[in-house]
């Protein structure tokens, strides 16, 4: 090979690496959503507007009537493809194309999924007040950045079917924008195929990323909290939560209790220091607990069965009647 081919070859492999297709992956998130896989290098990807030319002529439009709007501000760019230009974490936007006479065309949301953007999931987190199908997911964002979430997917790993139709999962947006609320059809018994969930989140800058999880629902069960209520001067009680299964006898919950002198905030370490001890409920869906000389009580609950975890401590502080202890040191009765 002589000097000269090495460099013609050279001069035509620049312009190619700079104007080929850099996204390494382009796909479909939803109708008009389409998102770039890229690795910070710089490319172009060429966003038609109509995808068929056969549309441009049973619609008598032009190729250079057409005309671009780049994050609703015009572009100069002409013609039914418009080169989107990727550098580093620029180039996602909301690309729209109109004819010259201003009639909407398309409209596409372009987002961009930075190679080293991996799936997160420590950053969502899913949980099951009882067992009817209904459950709550949430996330953290990253701060200093506006984020907008682009699609929530929660499905079984395979569809089902139940007495009242196909089974599937319907989730809605919390309005703080940072969880979702989710409702099985017909939650089953016996789960046999995992549930995912993903949240398809992106920034102000056209940045997508990804949050995601796998369980069983009968894995993110966590009752709620209970509420301790004082029944005499010796004795306090609490119920289940409002929001547990019924009927309760088929769904019992056992308790734990422990007890400190002087315990600002249950866990750890006050509750360690008497290591809890599991109470039985005293009547369907009741437990009760003697206090002698206990100051504080930390409460908690959960399913005795299944993997479920403790529900959060509830704390109680015992206030006796005053006068009454020291009627019994001093012997004098103060007025
Ligand atoms: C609009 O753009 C999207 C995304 O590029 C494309 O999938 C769709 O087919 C276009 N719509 C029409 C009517 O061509
Ligand atoms: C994109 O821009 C168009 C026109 O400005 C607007 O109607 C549409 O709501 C925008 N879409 C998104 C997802 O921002
Ligand atoms: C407190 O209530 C419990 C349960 O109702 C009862 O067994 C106990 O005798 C009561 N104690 C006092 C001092 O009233
Ligand atoms: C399931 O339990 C949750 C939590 O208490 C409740 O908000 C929801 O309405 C219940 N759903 C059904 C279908 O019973």
């Amino acid at each position: 090979m002589s000097s000269n081919e090495v460099v013609l070859l050279v001069i035509f492999s620049v312009p190619l690496l700079v104007n080929g297709i850099s996204p390494k992956r382009h796909w479909t998130l939803l109708p008009n959503v389409l998102v770039l896989d890229v690795d910070g290098q710089q490319g172009q990807y060429s966003l038609p507007c109509l995808e068929s030319k056969a549309e441009m002529t049973s619609r008598s439009i032009l190729d250079q009537n057409i005309i671009w709007k780049k994050n609703g501000a015009d572009t100069p760019t002409r013609g039914n493809t418009f080169p989107v230009q990727l550098e580093e974490s620029f180039g996602g936007g909301n690309y729209t194309c109109n004819s010259e006479d201003g009639t909407l065309l398309n409209n596409t949301l372009v987002l961009l999924r930075q190679e080293k953007a991996k799936t997160d999931q420590g950053d969502l987190k899913c949980t099951a007040q009882n067992y009817n199908g209904s459950f709550h997911c949430s996330w953290k964002y990253p701060k200093r950045r506006v984020w907008t979430v682009a699609l929530v997917k929660a499905q079984r790993g395979q569809s089902w079917t139940c007495f009242s139709g196909e089974g599937n999962i319907h989730c809605d947006l919390d309005s703080g924008g940072d969880g979702i609320t989710c409702r099985e059809t017909c939650p089953q018994p016996e789960e046999s195929r995992l549930l995912h969930v993903t949240v398809y989140v992106h920034t102000e800058y056209y940045l997508l990323e990804t949050y995601y999880l796998a369980f069983y629902l009968t894995e993110i069960v966590k009752p709620d909290k209970v509420n301790i209520q004082k029944v005499n001067e010796t004795m306090v009680e609490w119920r289940y939560p409002g929001s547990w299964s019924i009927p309760h006898s088929y769904y019992p919950l056992i308790s734990q209790v422990a007890v400190g002198k002087d315990c600002r905030e249950c866990g750890n370490p006050c509750t360690d220091l008497t290591s809890g001890k599991i109470v039985e409920n005293r009547a369907p869906g009741m437990f009760q607990f003697e206090i002698r000389k206990t100051k504080y009580l930390c409460v908690r609950i959960r399913d005795p069965f299944s993997p479920p975890q403790w529900s959060d401590w509830s704390r109680h502080r015992v206030k006796r009647q005053p006068g009454k202890n020291k009627n019994k040191v001093g012997g004098r009765i103060r007025f």
